[in-house]
């Protein structure tokens, strides 16, 4: 029976393949089984049930796809649409509250951490979901919204929401997510520090202090009367307790 004897070996394949990019990324599996991975890895599980519910929906089955999915989800908390194209080589470590949306793409040999989002925006129909490159990590926690493109090798910091394209081989962290690194190198300009953007409004109000001060000496001067006393104010912001909370 070769049609059989085929669907064994493929399904071998498959179930190895999982269980090696497990390996050669979760350091967690060094002294664990192949059947223990199998068993009790969330990450692994729910991208073999996507499989067979992707295919199940590729040959038109109804319903079944969609409840392949919804059990997927209750057991390892990783929801996969079953419309969504995954690659080869993908990773999800621990998995819980990771999203992957209908028209979501991802290339091969990707990670993603737990609580990863590929998500749409709003309420449009169509592509609507993240397309991401080959060999691409996406930390923990992190949101990408939207028909943008992560290029091959990127890195998305845990936390980080991405909203635009991410260029290829860069690193990308923070609210938005902006490029940090790029080919490894750190990415220098004016744009770059997103830490220590410019004040105009406080330079303003400082220059101004300093003209009143020059106006009030020479007030001073030309009445003969003493300079009043002001204090300045030195600028900074306070620092303590926000009134938001938190
Ligand atoms: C982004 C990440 C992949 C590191 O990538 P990298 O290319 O090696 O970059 P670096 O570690 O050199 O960090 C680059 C800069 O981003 C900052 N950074 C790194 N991760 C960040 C994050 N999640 N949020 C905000 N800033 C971050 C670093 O402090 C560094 O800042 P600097 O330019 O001022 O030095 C890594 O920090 C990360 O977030 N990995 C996710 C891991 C994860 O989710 N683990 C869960 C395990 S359960």
């Amino acid at each position: 029976m070769p049609v059989a004897d085929d669907l064994i070996s493929r399904t071998f394949r498959g179930l190895s393949s999982h269980i090696s990019a497990a390996r050669g990324r979760d350091p967690a599996t060094a002294n664990v089984s192949s059947l223990e991975i199998l068993l009790t890895w969330p990450g692994v599980q729910a991208i073999l049930a996507y499989r067979l519910a992707n295919r199940l929906r590729r040959s038109g089955v109804p319903l079944l796809p969609f409840a392949v999915s919804y059990l997927s989800r209750v057991i390892t908390g990783i929801e996969i649409h079953p419309d969504a194209e995954i690659g080869p080589g993908i990773f999800i470590d621990h998995g819980s509250g990771v999203v992957i949306g209908e028209t979501a793409e991802i290339g091969e040999n990707v990670t993603l951490y737990q609580g990863v989002t590929l998500g749409g925006t709003g309420f449009q129909s169509g592509k609507r979901h993240p397309t991401v490159g080959d060999n691409v990590t996406i930390g923990s926690g992190a949101k990408l919204l939207g028909p943008i493109t992560v290029g091959h090798g990127a890195k998305i910091g845990a936390n980080t929401v991405v909203v635009e394209d991410v260029p290829p081989c860069s690193t990308v962290v923070g609210n938005p997510g902006h490029p940090v690194r790029v080919d490894g190198r750190k990415v220098e300009g004016p744009d770059a520090d997103w830490i220590h953007l410019p004040d105009p409004l406080q330079d303003a109000v400082k220059s101004l202090s300093a003209r009143i001060k020059e106006l009030e000496k020479q007030v001073a001067e030309l009445s003969g009367s003493e300079q009043p006393d002001v204090e300045e104010p030195d600028g900074e912001p306070k620092k303590g307790r926000s009134s938001a909370g938190g």
